[in-house]
């Protein structure tokens, strides 16, 4: 294989089969296709070349600045391809949350702008959360940009459309799969692959895979953000069904070290969301079942998140008080308080109020007199016990309302007597018209 330059390397990846010893399916053909093996190193390497290709001549013209709305692989992928282009490169996110790719993209120069929003993908109907300002600004916008805006460019899905998909048919021997299954960040690659099989066959199964609610897997929408916007058209799906970061981890250790796939925590979880749904149809029809998920990424960005999550897995020791432990039967006995009584309580015992949101929200409004500790150190100094007194009272204060309970579920079961939760998080107070200020 010989190249003039790297972009000829993108797409044709392999199919790989997992071998049945391992998914434990006795009636199903179980395939990974390899995205993690493009030159960038996701299935967003597609997606970035298809859009970014139209605009490339002007914006090299123009000396234009690339930019987009990504944490993670499309920022990393257009990054490189602007440097290979001699652009420059700006990604524009709420948070980035993978340390490993913050530091990959400013490697490769890329300028990293942090809004202070709350969701992970971009959500235009949240009209008050800065990154939708941001995309609506960036129409107006007449300086020297090319925003490859991968939410809603019908040429992030035409990428799989006319790569991912067909590779997937050819290798299959001209036959569509039963089941497709992929992660949902944008919807691209699920949509535009999941259209070309059904041009083969209208009966392919779709599944598409989020994370659950408030748990965190890179790249990918939780269920809560899945909405119909951009790309996403929920007839594309016949399920969509929601996975736990555990699960994702799980599904990742299995594929890295059982089927020598060093793929990431979303290939993870679309491996482990597969096979949970194809248990169900196992030995139901006379014939095979022939499957096919999406292995998005690689592994190595992603070992401080597994620190953080499974030490265990890395020679550590776990972690004794982490809010993944929480169950449900502790989380129904949080004292959950409303607006207005988290109002008295605060103006009555002045309880100790932490703002679990990222440092950019918490800037940008929060309740007066709060502390700002963003969840993930808050939960490294629960690891460790209480960091605060039992007869401090304390208010937890999260987006909306999820993630305080959790920890405060866990910090009541630590034996503090009296930490509760604001029911509906910021977003309550905000809409409640409580007052909040800025930094
Ligand atoms: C690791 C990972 N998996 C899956 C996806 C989802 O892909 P899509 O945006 O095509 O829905 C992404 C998107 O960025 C990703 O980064």
């Amino acid at each position: 294989m010989r190249y003039d330059d790297i972009t000829e390397a993108i797409g044709n990846t392999p199919l790989v089969r997992i071998d049945p010893a391992v998914h434990g399916l006795r009636t199903v053909d179980l395939y990974a296709k390899l995205e993690m093996l493009n030159p960038f190193g996701s299935v967003k390497d597609r997606a970035a070349w298809n859009m970014l290709r139209p605009g490339l001549d002007a914006a090299v013209a123009e000396r234009a600045e690339v930019v987009e709305l990504s944490s993670g692989n499309t920022a990393k992928a257009l990054a490189a391809l602007a440097g290979l282009h001699g652009l420059t490169f700006r990604s524009v996110t709420n948070r980035m949350r993978v340390p490993e790719l913050r530091e990959l993209l400013l490697l490769l120069g890329a300028r990293i702008e942090e809004l202070p929003g709350r969701s992970e993908c971009l959500d235009p109907t949240d009209t008050d959360d800065p990154l939708t300002q941001f995309h609506r600004a960036l129409a107006d916008d007449d300086s020297a940009h090319l925003h490859t805006d991968q939410y809603f460019n019908p040429r992030n899905t035409e990428a799989h459309a006319t790569g991912t998909g067909p590779e997937i048919v050819k290798d299959l021997g001209g036959r569509p799969p039963d089941w497709f299954v992929a992660c949902v960040g944008t919807a691209g690659s699920s949509s535009g692959v999941a259209r070309v099989l059904r041009e083969h066959d209208p009966n392919v199964g779709v599944l598409g895979l989020v994370a659950a609610k408030s748990d965190f897997i890179p790249g990918i929408r939780t269920i809560d953000e899945v909405n119909e916007v951009g790309l996403f058209d929920p007839a594309t799906y016949d399920a969509i069904e929601a996975v736990t970061a555990d699960e994702a981890i799980d599904g990742m250790v299995e594929l890295n070290r059982r089927c020598g796939l060093l793929a990431g925590p979303t290939s993870g979880a679309a491996y482990r969301g597969a096979v949970r749904h194809l248990r169900a149809l196992d030995g139901t029809r006379p014939e095979r079942t022939t499957a096919v998920f999406i292995a998005c990424d690689r592994v190595e960005s992603y070992l401080g998140y597994v620190r953080r999550r499974r030490p265990e897995l890395l020679g550590r020791a776990p972690h004794r008080n982490s809010p993944a432990t929480v169950t449900e039967a502790e989380l129904a006995a949080v004292r959950a308080v409303d607006v207005p009584a988290a109002r008295r309580w605060i103006e009555e015992e002045r309880p100790l109020v932490i703002d679990l949101r990222g440092s950019h929200a918490y800037a940008a409004l929060h309740i007066e007199g709060s502390l700002n500790l963003v969840d993930e150190l808050f939960e490294q100094q629960v690891h460790g016990g209480l960091p605060f007194s039992r007869r401090q009272p304390v208010l937890l204060v999260c987006p909306v309302g999820e993630k305080s309970a959790r920890f405060a579920a866990l910090l009541t079961r630590m034996g503090h007597p009296d930490v509760r939760s604001l029911a509906g998080g910021v977003v309550a107070w905000r809409d409640a018209g409580a007052p909040l200020v800025r930094e």
